[in-house]
């Protein structure tokens, strides 16, 4: 298991209660909900009564990725962590903003292969993603937790992976160990431009790049980028598209008529994978 940290008092917490409860040495408890996730979100660092992603936006992912329209991502996901863990004993690995877990089960089934000994947590603020994502594997600890103040103790990560999440460079840094891996996935400027075009009359074709935002915390290793085209076919992976990005909650409902009624949709996938060490 993944060493964690109370998040009243930032003590360790260990197992108690036949493991079914976290507990720190001042008595702060918390409970292994049924479906085996750890819900370390305080109530007051809620901005909302759910926050992160809704069930809906969660469920649409899930049968979009199952359907492995972006396995490829996974795929060089895995063989970059697998190449920059390799002589790593142990690694302990957080996935932040894991939501349904996809990604997240991919990882752990790579590192199992190469036989990597990794302990593995995936941890979001949505409860609605953790309680998806706790299915779909029980060697991974899945946690409900803000990642603005994670339930880690410092430095005690070899890598964290962070997949089209949000960036915040002093939390992630405080948790990761000096010379520990940060991978940083996010969608390039020709993502889904396709689609894109189809929502918006004019397209910000924008790059974004968190280097900036990482120094000096960080230091950069390198960047890759991976594209390739693939085909939505039906009204129901279409919807599932359009419900999962942004993009969806943004459009006119002629425009999402248009798109719905449309045999099928080619796009381009336009990806970012940073590779960043922890100074
Ligand atoms: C676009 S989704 C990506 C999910 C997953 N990594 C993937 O690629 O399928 C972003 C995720 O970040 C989560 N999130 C948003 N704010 C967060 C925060 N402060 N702490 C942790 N997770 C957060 C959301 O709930 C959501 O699941
Ligand atoms: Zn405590």
């Amino acid at each position: 298991m993944i060493k964690l940290s109370c998040p009243v008092c930032q003590a360790p917490l260990t197992l108690a209660n036949e493991d079914r409860q976290l507990r720190c040495d001042a008595g702060h408890n918390f409970d292994r909900a049924r479906q085996g996730y750890w819900n370390l979100l305080l109530p007051q660092r809620k901005k909302s009564k759910n926050p992160g992603d809704s069930g809906e936006m969660i469920q649409a992912r899930r049968r979009f990725l199952d359907a492995g329209y972006y396995w490829l991502i996974a795929e060089r996901l895995t063989q970059l962590l697998v190449e920059q863990l390799e002589g790593v004993a142990n690694p302990n690995l957080l996935d932040l903003g894991c939501g349904e877990g996809y990604y997240t089960t991919q990882i752990e089934e790579a590192l199992e292969a190469a036989g990597l000994e990794a302990n593995i947590a995936g941890l979001d603020i949505s409860r609605d993603a953790v309680r998806s994502a706790c299915q779909r594997s029980k060697n991974i600890d899945w946690l409900v937790a803000t990642g603005a103040d994670m339930p880690l103790p410092e430095a005690s990560l070899d890598a964290l992976t962070l997949m089209f999440s949000r960036v915040m460079p002093e939390p992630m840094a405080k948790v990761i160990r000096p010379g520990g891996l940060l991978l940083v996935v996010w969608p390039g400027p020709d993502h889904l431009i396709e689609l894109r075009e189809l929502i918006y009359d004019e397209v910000r074709r924008r790059e974004f790049d968190p280097g900036a935002d990482l120094e000096p915390l960080f230091e950069p290793v390198r960047t890759e980028t991976l594209k390739f085209d693939f085909e939505v076919g039906g009204s129901e992976a279409l919807t599932d598209l359009l419900e999962m990005t942004p993009h969806g909650h943004r459009i006119r409902s002629e425009t999402r008529d248009r798109i719905l009624t449309r045999e099928s949709l080619g796009c381009h996938a336009d990806i970012r994978f940073g590779l960043y060490r922890r100074q």
